[in-house]
């Protein structure tokens, strides 16, 4: 354990390590309950930094023997850091041998060396590592690694690690061994082992250059019927990431392990992925369209991080968004070419922003705010953000639009000739980007485009046109600002890629010719904004038109539009960038709630909507050519959370009764139309996850959703009759539980009959479990009825709160994704919240710590929440034996 305060660590005070390790060979003696782990290392001093003692660090070990060069030495043990003074001098290497034995049977952290179902496995991202054994455990020392793993046969017959097996054998009492040697030298935080009773898909596989390799998704016996989607997912991420970059698989032997016990969603180990069960796992029968879909996109992401994150690593987790940044660009670039037509680019595209906006942005608002390369952290784990991977995904996204797609290829090529098998910064990526782009906006930028690296907080760009008839001329006009945020008081202009259009009245699109042009410039246009305030001006504009701004989403700005009624109808009706017709839906929808909750009347049931907007939403539901995809994105209103940020003061069961208003009201005034929607896209035939047939099941889910939503007010039966049929028929998940969904949320009493028959069908599928305590969880509060229902959940005998999965379904999915049941006026949510956070804070700090993220944003709540949030707050942080996790979550929520 650490001992003390904890310390903040700072970005500028990073030095060199004063040792570099360059081979490391492990020896495993795998038992639950006392692990031995030998370590024979060879180190030597860094000769670039003056001498000092050699400071490993080190994790609940316990330490048996260290000899340097075959002999006894003199150590130290310093606030878990083993400290060697006597070492030799000189920049000769020397060998170092460490024994150690730790207890994976009572890891509950889940880093380190853990035992799931009776297997092990490792997770040593960030800093995991050292809970194995004593290490320089930092990303910029890099060693050869060979590891020998020996267990009992009969109980872990399946021994793995990273690179190529080199050798296996039987050994006494019904034990063996395997031997490992990684080809690539790694930091620790790639280091991976797993052994336990696992049967793999294989798949053998030739590369573009030719060469061969294994390719295999290790799971537990009974579930192979269900690893179809991931090894097809696999084979396509390496055939796209040789396609688009050029970048073939390193290894001969590429594995996949799924554990039902994993703190988060997947793990690049070299060679070794290591899988949350929900990544891997899908058939027909027990996965959703969305798990099918993030299957996809996370395989992929660890795929890719094989180049970007383990070829090329991090100098310091400060770095950490050059590879996360990175991938996730990656991953969703993969999805968006894999689904191929235009239209289901821009619903993925579409998706992506809005995790951005509804995630991103509030953290980026609250107290937790940080630049996508933070300068400082407490506790490295509370900094796995969607800053550093979303944000930092759109910033590596300005980057492709500045140097454009063929050239951000080159700007990779360059980043790997100069950088591979390094340790290197964020600074590094960009100078590679922007160097093989002579020229280009982001070469002539690159200072100030890095600010996006440097300052934190969501930049607004306000936005407003003026039409001059007579000179026929539109002028729009720019201006950015961007918040304070902790720490950061002021802000610079950023580098703002801005996807323009402009359509004229009628909704056709004007060329568009800057008044220092003397054609028009044919194509979609990306104006860069850069200064505090421009204006463009546009010639030959013969009426006013209505501009399409960041088009695409062309930067993580808030767009203050100054749109009007008419000019969004506009949009919504004829933009062709399919982004922005979405965006135009939803700022009507949100346009709407934010004036209904302003509103004096405390009611909802005065709230009325117009027949414009029903009307516009009536003509893309019924649209004869937009997609089923498209047309539920646009049909769904924005989430609460997301009406939530557009507000000074939030009080949450308002914003949740007038966004069930505006609901309910959809669902009746289009109550044909989602009964003819539901009846023209129920049936896909045989279940295929594409776009298309999944498109067509969200559609026909939402019509079913807002059918019963109809039934509800109404009594009829028909359709939660209909729902329940669907249930009960539906020949995959997806229809399954949008039906057994519809029926929950409308609050039907067919829910009571559904839900004990959905856990009886899957009760031994823990993936569905978890889909089953997460509705329940996360159902819409009708008088406080769902805290309880909570609770109860908390008492199943399923619910077990070691497993993150399981906690989260229900714990997380009330805390976190339910705010008009979680905010109550008696402060009952956050008393629970803040039990959970302290209970959880005692197995797992990693998990505690992202619950007690829920109540970030609550110096915004209106009273009586905001007193009763605080206090919640306060109760946590007064326990004295914290976790470094949680304590610097609630210290800076307080601050
Ligand atoms: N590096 C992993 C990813 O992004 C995430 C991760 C971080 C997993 C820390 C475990 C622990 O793919
Ligand atoms: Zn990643």
């Amino acid at each position: 354990m650490r001992e003390g305060q904890a310390p903040v660590i700072r970005r500028e005070d990073y030095t060199a390590p004063a040792f570099w390790i360059d081979t490391v060979d492990l020896t495993f003696d795998l038992d639950p309950a006392k692990t031995r782990v030998l370590n024979r290392m060879k180190l030597r001093r860094n000769p670039d930094v003056a001498t000092q003692a050699l400071r490993l660090d080190g994790e609940e070990l316990n330490l048996a023997r260290v000899l340097v060069n075959g002999q006894g030495t003199s150590f130290k043990l310093d606030g878990g850091h083993l400290v060697l003074e006597n070492l030799p001098d000189g920049h000769e290497p020397f060998e170092l041998e460490i024994f150690t034995t730790c207890c994976p049977a009572k890891n509950s952290k889940l880093m380190g060396l853990y035992v799931s179902n009776d297997s092990f496995f490792t997770q040593c991202e960030a800093e995991g590592f050292r809970r194995i054994t004593y290490f320089l455990d930092r990303p910029d020392v890099m060693a050869s690694y060979s590891v020998t793993l020996r267990a009992d046969k009969a109980r872990y017959p399946v021994l793995l690690s990273n690179g190529n097996l080199v050798d296996q054998g039987a050994l006494d009492d019904g034990r063996h061994f395997a031997k490992w040697v990684d080809p690539h030298r790694k930091p620790s935080y790639l280091f991976a082992l797993v052994a336990g009773q696992l049967v793999a898909r294989e798949q053998r596989i030739t590369s573009r250059a030719g060469k061969e390799h294994l390719l295999q998704v290790f799971v537990r016996p009974g579930d192979l019927d269900k690893t179809e989607h991931a090894m097809n997912s696999l084979m396509h991420s390496v055939a796209w990431d040789e396609a688009r970059f050029g970048l073939s698989l390193d290894l001969e032997r590429f594995m996949i392990v799924a554990t039902s016990d994993f703190n988060m969603g997947a793990m690049e180990n070299k060679g070794l992925n290591i899988f949350n069960t929900k990544y891997v796992l899908a058939n027909a029968a027990t996965a959703t369209d969305t798990d099918y879909a993030n299957i996809e996109s996370v395989v992929g992401h660890e795929y890719f991080h094989n180049w970007t994150g383990n070829r090329v690593t991090c100098r310091d987790w400060f770095q950490l968004s050059l590879k996360e940044g990175l991938t996730v660009f990656r991953d969703q670039e993969f999805s968006q070419d894999l689904a191929g037509e235009p239209s289901a680019r821009a619903v993925k595209r579409i998706e992506d922003v809005r995790v951005l906006r509804t995630a991103q942005f509030p953290e980026d608002a609250g107290p937790m705010a940080h630049p996508v390369r933070p300068d400082q952290y407490i506790e490295i784990n509370n900094f796995y953000t969607v800053t550093v991977y979303e944000k930092g995904a759109e910033v590596v996204r300005m980057m492709q639009t500045l140097v454009g797609r063929e050239g951000f290829t080159k700007g990779m090529s360059l980043y790997f000739e100069r950088h591979d098998g390094h340790a290197v910064t964020c600074d590094d990526f960009a100078q590679a980007i922007a160097d093989a782009n002579p020229g280009s906006a982001l070469a002539v930028l690159l200072p100030q485009f890095k600010r996006w690296y440097s300052q934190a907080g969501t930049p607004r760009l306000q936005a407003s046109g003026h039409y001059d008839a007579a000179a026929r001329t539109y002028t729009l006009t720019l201006a950015q600002s961007c918040p304070p945020t902790p720490g950061q008081p002021h802000k610079e202009p950023f580098v703002i890629p801005m996807g323009l259009g402009l359509l004229a009245p009628d909704g056709r699109e004007l060329p568009l010719q800057l008044a220092t042009e003397a054609a028009p410039v044919p194509g979609h246009r990306t104006f860069v904004v850069t200064q505090a305030s421009e204006t463009l001006t546009f010639q030959n504009i013969d009426a006013e038109p209505v501009p399409s701004i960041l088009r695409g989403f062309s930067a993580p700005v808030i767009l203050d539009g100054g749109y009007t009624d008419a000019q969004l109808l506009t949009l919504l009706a004829h933009d062709s960038d399919p982004f922005n017709r979405w965006e135009a839906g939803q700022r009507l929808a949100l346009n709407r709630a934010i004036k209904y909750i302003a509103e004096d009347n405390q009611g909802t049931r005065t709230l009325a909507l117009d027949e414009a907007f029903i009307e516009a939403m009536r003509g893309v539901l019924r649209h004869p050519t937009l997609d089923a995809a498209f047309k539920e994105l646009v049909l769904t209103l924005p989430a609460e959370t997301y009406i939530a940020e557009q507000l000074d003061v939030v009080d949450p069961q308002r914003i949740h009764a007038v966004r069930e208003a505006m609901r309910e009201q959809l669902a009746h005034a289009l109550a044909d139309d989602w009964q003819w929607a539901y009846e023209t896209h129920r049936d896909t035939g045989g279940y295929q996850p594409d776009p298309v047939s999944s498109g067509r099941r969200a559609l026909a889910g939402l019509a079913l959703t807002q059918l019963c939503l109809v039934a509800r007010q109404s009594g009829d039966t028909v359709w939660p009759g209909k729902a329940y049929q669907r249930f009960k028929d539906a020949g995959n998940m997806t229809d399954r539980f949008n039906a057994l969904s519809a029926l929950v949320s409308s609050g039907h009493s067919l829910a009571a009959q559904a839900l004990p028959r959905f856990h009886a069908l899957f009760k031994d599928e823990a993936l569905v479990l978890d889909k089953w305590f997460a509705l329940q969880a996360g159902a819409p509060d009708r008088g406080g009825n769902v805290l309880p229902a909570v609770r109860q959940l908390m008492a199943h005998p399923d619910f077990n709160l070691r497993n993150p999965n399981r906690a989260r379904s229900v714990i997380f999915s009330y805390c976190n994704a339910n705010p008009g049941a979680f905010h109550r006026t008696d402060a009952a949510g956050y008393v629970f919240w803040s039990e959970r956070v302290i209970e959880l804070d005692a197995l797992n700090p990693q998990v505690a710590a992202r619950l007690a993220r829920a109540l970030d944003r609550w110096k915004k709540l209106a009273e009586p929440y905001r007193h009763a949030a605080r206090e919640a707050i306060a109760r946590v942080a007064a326990k004295t034996d914290l976790s470094n996790d949680v304590r610097e979550v609630v210290t800076r929520a307080l601050a």
